[in-house]
């Protein structure tokens, strides 16, 4: 779970919408303030924008449909078998919405951004507005974003980050998820730089983040 700061990182994105995130991934490589390069973006459907984002910058891209696969291993072993070949020292999932299985060559090296302060509205069924829904419906005052590296389970592998936002009175949806997505801008990057810098250590199911 580390690397040597010299080069900068090779990240492969994983999308399966609209790709907002991976957008602000590139925009903070192009203007040096990300030491990553996105070698590759795969989406787990074939209608998402965010493939077109990637072919715009002649990222190359392909499409390993969720549905084409009855397991999530089955589904798993034919994405990594896709990714592998652009050799990513990190996998990013960005608004990716399925379950993975992490082989053994990628464990620690595959992380998430989910818009809720895990583990609360985390876990199967919980993503996107889905998650702001739940958030305003059960009344919390605060919600949030958390980075997390990924494990085999939905939402639930050691937490890298997290970034609380308040829930204002006159919230919806819309307004709600604006907020949280402002704090994964910042906070997804600045869980990346920590990786590429090296000053991420895993110890049990804590994530140490060494100082600078
Ligand atoms: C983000 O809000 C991200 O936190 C959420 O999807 C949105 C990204 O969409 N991810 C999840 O809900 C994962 N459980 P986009 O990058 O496709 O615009």
């Amino acid at each position: 779970m580390s690397q040597t700061p010299s080069k900068p990182l090779r990240i492969a994105v994983l999308l399966s919408g609209s790709g907002t995130t991976l957008e602000n991934l590139l925009v903070l490589s192009a203007a040096h303030q990300l030491p990553a390069e996105i070698v590759f973006v795969l989406s787990s459907r074939a209608d998402a924008y965010g493939l077109e984002r990637a072919k715009q910058r002649g990222i190359p891209t392909a499409v390993v449909e969720r549905k084409r696969f009855v397991l999530p291993e089955e589904f798993s072993d034919a994405l990594f078998e896709a990714v592998r070949p652009h050799r990513p020292d990190l996998i990013c999932l960005a608004g990716f919405l399925s379950l993975l299985k992490i082989p053994a060559e990628y464990a620690g090296r595959v992380l998430n951004i989910h818009p809720a302060l895990l583990p609360s509205f985390g876990g199967k069924g919980y993503y996107g507005n889905r998650v702001h829904e739940a958030v305003l419906k059960h009344g919390c005052k605060v919600a949030g974003c958390t980075v997390h590296f990924v494990d085999n389970e939905y939402d639930h592998g050691p937490i890298v980050a997290q970034r609380a936002v308040a829930v204002l009175e006159g919230d919806d949806v819309e307004s709600l998820a604006a907020r949280v997505q402002e704090a994964e801008r910042e906070v997804y990057p600045e869980a990346i730089r920590l990786y590429a810098a090296g000053r991420l250590r895993l110890e049990d199911r804590r994530v140490r983040v060494l100082p600078g």
